[in-house]
């Protein structure tokens, strides 16, 4: 897409540079050239104050720059940065400390890593070494990681696996109910889609569940367009799991940290995973994850038998901290919760307005705005020229879904009320002009 650039010198010299040394696998939301940043806005290049309603794709839960997690940051650089499995380390002790406390029931270990993508190669080894099993189920419309195992996992774009197989062997896919395209229900209310079925077929007719290790979920679907599922859709995985002697390993590298009203997204259910991914908003910016387990489940490992040269490293562990302790301290869920029903609600009430709006759905300020041509057809042309108009009026939006039909809207948790009014205003704006 050709994006409405505001000129300057400046700016124009870095997109060259940028052209001509930075892989192009790296495609951007929009060609902003960012020179700082402070809360909910990004400070260009060419002088542009834009709003950010993508906070760095879910990461800067907190808003750029918090001071709390800058504070933090600060005082460890005067310490020290980096140890690796030379020594003990404090400040993993204390991330770790801090992760397991927040981290559903019987969460009580973490193995510490640098980003969403480690963290579920993680799970994938644990799972596969703690039951002795080699199969994985997950979902289609999922969206993992780029690294082989994760990348497997993955299943929102067939792109991400062009020209780049064999993928990892023993991974089955089944439908997320996702239930604007994949969940009739079945004429008494009920949907086999989110009630499990179709996994529950794939284990009496394709894989014996004796072979699988574990289902990995997310509980709210990310890239594959901010779907949230029906209520009874954890519980049905867990009793699965549980008939079968399967893991449930969620991904929480999107929906984690306060993004969707509680801590992490699997808590509004009460399911017990056995293994939780975490990345993204646990350093507010900069790059740490964790795989979290359950003690039985982790004990598995021995020394040695997984790791990482930074995982753990002691600035990005301080920042996790910081994340963690702010987010008891403010309850940062409840900041989400609120401004995420204040959003829903508004975005509703432009529906009427704007028929290709077809659904607005979320969880917390985890919102996605799914539009559709008259034809029920996806529509990735209204999408584009939405985030086009926004960026034009200072907004920056990110898209998602499988059809990139989908706008998300995930601004920072800690962004003030007018603020968050300015970007609801600019939307609004924004589709009167492409789509009213
Ligand atoms: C749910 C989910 N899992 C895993 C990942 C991969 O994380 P990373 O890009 O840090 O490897 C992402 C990234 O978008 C994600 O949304």
């Amino acid at each position: 897409m050709k994006w409405p650039s505001r000129g300057g010198d400046a700016a124009q010299q870095w997109r060259q540079r940028d052209a001509a040394v930075v892989s192009a696998a790296y495609s951007r939301y929009s060609d902003l050239v960012v020179e700082s940043a402070e809360g909910a806005h990004l400070h260009t290049a060419d002088g542009r104050d834009v709003l950010d309603f993508g906070s760095g794709i879910a990461v800067v839960n907190l808003g750029h720059r918090h001071p709390a997690v800058t504070a933090a940051v600060h005082a460890q650089l005067d310490r020290v940065w980096h140890a690796s499995v030379t020594a003990l380390s404090p400040p993993a002790i204390t991330a770790a400390e801090a992760l397991v406390r927040v981290a559903p029931d019987g969460l009580d270990q973490a193995f510490l890593c640098n980003s969403g993508a480690e963290a579920v190669e993680a799970a994938l080894k644990l799972a596969r070494r703690a039951t002795g099993r080699s199969d994985v189920l997950a979902f289609r419309g999922a969206f993992h990681g780029r690294t082989y195992g994760a990348l497997t996992l993955t299943a929102s774009k067939a792109k991400y696996h062009a020209g780049m197989g064999p993928m990892l062997p023993g991974v089955h896919h089944v439908a997320y109910p996702y239930c604007l395209r994949e969940c009739p229900p079945d004429g008494q209310g009920r949907c086999g889609v989110a009630e499990g079925d179709e996994i529950e077929r794939l284990l009496a007719t394709v894989v014996a569940p004796q072979d699988v290790a574990a289902i990995v979920v997310e509980p709210v679907l990310g890239e594959g367009g901010y779907v949230v599922p029906p209520a009874v859709f954890l519980p049905a995985l867990r009793r699965i799991c549980d008939a079968h002697g399967m893991l449930l390993i969620v991904d929480e590298v999107q929906s984690g940290f306060a993004r969707t009203g509680r801590m992490f997204a699997v808590d509004h259910s009460g399911v017990r995973p056995d293994i939780m991914c975490v990345a993204k908003a646990m350093g507010n910016g900069l790059p740490i994850g964790a795989m979290v387990a359950r003690g039985e489940v982790m004990r598995a490992w021995q020394p040695g038998e997984h790791g990482s040269t930074f995982g753990g490293n002691a600035v990005a562990c301080a920042a996790a901290v910081a994340v963690v302790e702010t987010m008891e301290r403010e309850r940062t869920w409840e900041r989400a919760a609120t401004l995420g029903a204040k959003v829903m609600k508004r975005v509703r009430s432009w529906q009427d307005r704007f028929p290709s709006l077809a659904d607005v759905r979320g969880l917390g300020l985890m919102i996605g705005l799914e539009f559709l041509h008259p034809d029920r057809s996806p529509d990735a042309e209204v999408v584009e020229a939405v985030r086009a108009a926004a960026l034009r009026r200072d907004l920056l939006l990110l898209a998602c879904g499988t059809d990139e039909n989908v706008i998300r809207l995930v601004p920072p948790l800690t962004i003030p009320d007018d603020e968050l009014e300015t970007g609801l205003r600019r939307i609004e704006e924004s589709l009167a002009e492409v789509a009213g």
